[in-house]
């Protein structure tokens, strides 16, 4: 997609399609005022008619009849512009592209003044013209993204040209433009790889993925076989393993700073990656079980975090390490209640094989430990019980540092992903206490799932600083009722969060 910015007049922009943006109960800005006056005011008599609400996200598609340069108009309801904050307003953009990329592929977007204000008062942080700028193109680049892959006839459309007005020109937001098209594009390879059905992305694959992102993306690469995880002691992530006739990888990428090294912490990104998750011998129900192709979504999020971290070259060090293996119940599967070590020597009694990202990130989480890592963030579809408390629209955060905790949380509105603290009060160490090993892996019928899991998590940390984020609900869904705001499938969330996240642990973040 070509993108650009432009301050000339947008009654000349000769787009398929210009994005017109507004809100409830709100006068339109100045650029729409002038669509308004150039259309003889249908647009102000649509909403004194109460044919256009402005509600969120409502989208409606007027012809212009030659009066302007541009095709049609789709008129964007973006809801009251106190709620408005960068997830919303990438939601918005991105279903409107995704509707109308059929018929438009050349697309023009309105940055009004009443959009740019909203923006810049919800959420500060991410209110400049650059990260309005970046947020847009990324929605659009999103909007892109189609899901029929593997249909034999697919013809999504896409949008080819984007020009951004209203906003100015110049060298800084030129390359926000660019940033965002790089960010969008990022993430849709992410959707794609969390869509890919377990059948065509095996663990194998997934680490064929890893490789091409490292070369493409001036990364190092190490990549673990099962023979050197039994050498490493990794017996949680093999025990998850085995019950598959896939072989398990490990696969991390390392990202170094160029010119001398002032700042000596390493970031480590750590992905769940279950290409597939039956639950194992406590084998899930069938419903909703094919939804556990997307159990791989925390590698997705760290490897295109990785891969976007190599572009934009913060001046920090980072890691990012997937744990890939299949959960199988095949005949060598890990029974309930078998005990093994992980690599940190701590061990583990299995009551659940459904717990099975949390066993994975244990070795994970130490393997990083071992190649340096002085600070740790783990990403992972991880528990039913975080799509309980806060379902799709936001993911949870627990750790153990809450400077870690603040640099994620502003990481997250620079990309427009949310992010909402949990507790991890001592009281919770309660739920995994075992008869026979240092642990368990599930409570019995202590409640609070989620942290529960981030309790197990926190042994295998090294006691460093730490974070990690349940994305069991942010990262997908098929909901038809919530298809109305939060755009279906696959979201590729964290993999922005995560690129952002070294720049603000540096404090070299973007204007
Ligand atoms: N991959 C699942 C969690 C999940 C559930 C992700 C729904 C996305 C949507 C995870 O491996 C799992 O099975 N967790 C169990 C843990 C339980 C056995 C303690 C769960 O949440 O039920
Ligand atoms: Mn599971
Ligand atoms: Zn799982």
């Amino acid at each position: 997609m070509q993108a650009r910015l432009t301050d000339r007049d947008p009654l000349q922009l000769d787009s398929d399609l210009v994005l017109v943006p507004f809100f409830r109960e709100r006068p339109l800005g100045p650029l729409a005022s002038a669509f308004d006056a150039a259309l003889e005011g249908a647009i102000s008599r649509m909403q004194g008619e109460r044919e256009l609400l402005g509600d969120f996200p409502e989208r409606t598609v007027l012809p212009t009849l030659g009066r302007i340069a541009a095709h049609r108009l789709l008129l964007l309801g973006l809801g009251r512009p106190e709620q408005l904050d960068g997830y919303r307003l990438r939601n918005a953009v991105h279903l409107a592209v995704r509707d109308s990329r059929r018929f438009a592929s050349r697309v023009g977007v309105l940055l009004d003044r009443p959009l740019l204000e909203a923006v810049a008062a919800a959420e500060p942080l991410a209110g400049t013209p650059e990260a309005v700028v970046r947020a847009v193109a990324e929605a659009v680049v999103m909007g892109n993204h189609h899901l029929g892959q593997l249909k034999s006839q697919d013809e999504p459309g896409e949008v080819t040209e984007l020009e951004l007005v209203g906003a100015g020109a110049g060298p800084e937001l030129a390359r926000a433009l660019e940033q965002g098209v790089a960010l969008g594009e990022a993430t849709n390879r992410a959707r794609w790889l969390q869509w890919q059905p377990g059948n065509r992305l095996t663990p194998t694959d997934l680490a064929a993925e890893a490789e091409r992102i490292a070369a493409r993306d001036g990364l190092e690469l190490e990549l673990l076989e099962r023979a050197e995880m039994e050498r490493l002691g990794m017996g949680a992530l093999l025990a998850v393993a085995r019950g598959s006739h896939e072989p398990p990888k490990l696969v991390s990428l390392r990202y170094r700073p160029e010119g001398p090294a002032g700042d000596e912490r390493v970031l480590a990104l750590v992905g769940k990656g279950i290409t597939f998750d039956t639950g194992g011998i406590s084998l899930k129900p069938n419903a909703g079980m094919v939804q556990m192709k997307a159990d791989m979504s925390g590698a997705a999020a760290v490897l295109e975090a990785a891969s976007l971290i190599g572009q934009l070259r913060p001046g920090l060090q980072v890691l990012a390490v997937a744990a890939l293996t299949e959960n199988m119940p095949g005949g060598g599967a890990t029974k309930p209640g078998d005990v093994v070590r992980a690599m940190n020597g701590k061990s583990i009694e299995i009551n659940n094989t459904d717990a099975e990202g949390r066993l994975v990130l244990a070795d994970a989480l130490g393997f990083a430990a071992s190649r340096g890592a002085t600070h740790l963030v783990d990403v992972a579809t991880l528990t039913g019980s975080a799509v309980t408390a806060v379902g799709y629209p936001v993911s949870a955060a627990m750790g153990t540092s809450p400077e870690l905790m603040e640099w994620l949380r502003r990481a997250g509105a620079l990309a427009g992903e949310r992010i909402w603290p949990f507790p991890l009060y001592p009281e919770y160490d309660l739920a995994l206490r075992s008869d026979i090993a240092d642990m368990r892996n599930t409570s019995g019928t202590t409640p609070a799932g989620a942290i529960n899991a981030a309790v197990f998590l926190r042994q295998f940390t090294s006691e460093l600083p730490w974070a990690h984020l349940d994305i069991a609900g942010s990262a997908y869904h098929v909901d038809s009722e919530w298809a109305r705001l939060v755009p279906r499938g696959p979201s590729g969330v964290m993999a922005r969060t995560l690129a952002h996240l070294p720049s603000e642990m540096t404090g070299e973040r973007p204007s």
